[in-house]
């Protein structure tokens, strides 16, 4: 099965090699797997896909973290199951829209980031795949979009105000707009995103758990696409086929 994405060549190389050596390196015949979302994690569907078919894997079980990853995993021949079922699982994989030398993460790009949140909670290891562009020295060093925060519509002008003027770090706090229908996008829970373009981005030594704890208390955020200390190890891909593998200061496998 060959993946249609809009990339250029040399990207979906990146986004493959990554995908594939990182369902190598940690899928198991047995395991429990929560499935990401996004452009990358389309190849790591299809390469357990393929293990699955050819036999070298069985009894594989996916919840996604979207109706695209659902999808995904119903594609790839894979089995779905719940965090109703399987509520410890044994690996998530996804993509990140940006990650930190300490592998903290920015997620949240293509709106998922409550489920995704949920799903890499309840996993015991969370393997990061991504291409090259998304390494980074500091959040914000090439992610341009904000910090996305998923809010409910009732409570949408309260965070914003509170986010453009009255907190440390603050910045535009953009209601994300639908690009399919006229008015903002809305979340698979049915809820607004604000991209917030904090004037904390791109800085040196910010301590983001600080702020994450503040934003998470306001009345109507359900939650923020920072992902602190949660990543285990991030697989970077490049166009040349090579992949570099960042171990997170917490991580504890032998690999
Ligand atoms: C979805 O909400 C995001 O967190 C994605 O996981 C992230 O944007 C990565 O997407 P790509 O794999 O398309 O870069």
């Amino acid at each position: 099965m060959e993946c249609i994405t809009n990339d250029d060549a040399g990207l979906s190389i990146a986004k493959k090699v990554a995908s594939f050596k990182a369902v190598e390196d940690f899928i198991e015949s047995g395991m429990r797997v929560g499935l990401g979302s996004g452009t990358t994690v389309v190849y790591a569907a299809q390469k357990l896909g393929e293990l699955i078919k050819s036999g070298k894997l069985m009894d594989i079980k996916c919840v996604p973290s979207s109706y695209q990853a659902k999808q995904l995993i119903q594609n790839a021949g894979l089995r779905l199951t719940s965090l109703d079922e399987s509520n410890l699982l044994d690996i998530y994989i996804d993509g990140a829209d940006e990650v930190d030398s300490n592998s903290n993460l920015i997620k949240g790009g293509g709106g998922c980031l409550v489920q995704e949140k949920i799903v890499a909670y309840n996993s015991k290891r969370f393997i990061v795949i991504a291409d090259y562009r998304k390494d980074s020295k500091v959040l914000g060093q090439n992610w341009n979009r904000g910090i996305p925060i998923e809010v409910i519509p009732v409570a949408i002008t309260p965070v914003q105000i509170f986010l453009n003027g009255s907190i440390e770090g603050a910045g535009p706090a953009v209601l994300r707009m639908s690009h399919e229908i006229m008015g903002p996008a809305r979340t698979e829970n049915g809820n607004f995103i604000i991209d917030w373009h904090s004037s904390l981005l791109n800085k040196q030594d910010i301590h983001w758990n600080e702020l994450y704890q503040r934003i998470k208390l306001l009345p109507g955020v359900v939650d923020i696409g920072l992902f602190l200390n949660m990543a285990d190890i991030v697989y970077f891909g490049f166009p040349d086929g090579k992949v570099d593998i960042r171990k997170a200061i917490s991580h504890k496998y032998d690999i």
